[in-house]
């Protein structure tokens, strides 16, 4: 398998970070999307110096910064998350990685992290969130964002919806499903995410309005 150029957004977060490491570890390059790239260094060897990143300094709500950082990329994957309650992300990023992508000559494909109970795969869950997780509106704003991913017809799309994610080392293993509903499941470590999300990145399976479910072992 080539080398790819990968964008990556959220490389600063958790999954993001293991998505990171792995990637370069298989040999790809990344464009990393930071607001602070500085962050960068206690995430990746040599942070923003490492051989095979670029880091992009942006924010993933600007389109401008979005058309910087997929500037030649051959896959984009999104690791984002909401920075904090009240402050919701994920509809402005969808739509500006998806409108800038399918400008492009080749669309590149993108492989971008929703949630379990978003696109209908669990009432219950969706329920959870808006009242455990979440504030309604963050909710809203993952299944607005997940809408987005799943009606796009110009870049090709994997919609990757975990269950609960945790800390713990990684299984080496992992439960990807299109079946739903998914109402309960195992938890599944955010280094296993990334792992999926690599796994992903050279092979586009799950490319699809459906998308897929992924949860522990
Ligand atoms: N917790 C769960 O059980 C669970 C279950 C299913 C799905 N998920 C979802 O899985 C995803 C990954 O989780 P995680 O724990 O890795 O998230 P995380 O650690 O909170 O990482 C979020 C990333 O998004 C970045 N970000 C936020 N706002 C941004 C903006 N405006 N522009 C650019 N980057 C921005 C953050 O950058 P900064 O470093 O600059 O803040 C960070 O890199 C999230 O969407 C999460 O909701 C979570």
């Amino acid at each position: 398998m080539p080398a790819l150029t990968i964008a990556l957004l959220g490389a600063t977060g958790n999954v993001g970070g293991h998505y990171a490491r792995l990637a370069l570890d298989a040999g790809h390059s990344l464009r990393a999307l930071a607001r602070n790239p500085a962050k960068l260094d206690s995430i990746i060897p040599n942070g923003a110096d490492h051989p095979n990143v670029i880091a992009i300094a942006g924010d993933a709500t600007n389109p401008d910064d979005i058309a910087n950082l997929i500037k030649g990329a051959d896959v984009i994957v999104s690791c984002l998350g909401n920075p904090t309650k009240g402050v919701h992300i994920m509809t402005a990023a969808a739509n500006n990685v998806l409108e800038v992508a399918a400008k492009q000559p080749e669309p590149p494909r993108c492989i971008f992290i929703s949630s379990v109970g978003m696109g209908g795969t669990s009432w219950f869950i969706y329920k959870v969130l808006e009242l455990m997780g979440r504030d309604k509106a963050g909710t809203a704003d993952y299944e607005t964002a997940d809408q987005r991913l799943r009606t796009e017809t110009t870049v090709p799309v994997t919609i990757v919806r975990p269950y609960a994610l945790n800390d713990k080392p990684p299984k080496g293993t992992y439960n990807a499903t299109t079946k739903s509903p998914m109402h309960l499941a195992k938890p599944i470590t955010r280094a296993d995410v990334a792992a999926f999300l690599l796994d992903a990145t050279t092979n586009p399976q799950w490319d699809g309005p459906t998308g897929v479910q992924l949860s522990g072992t």
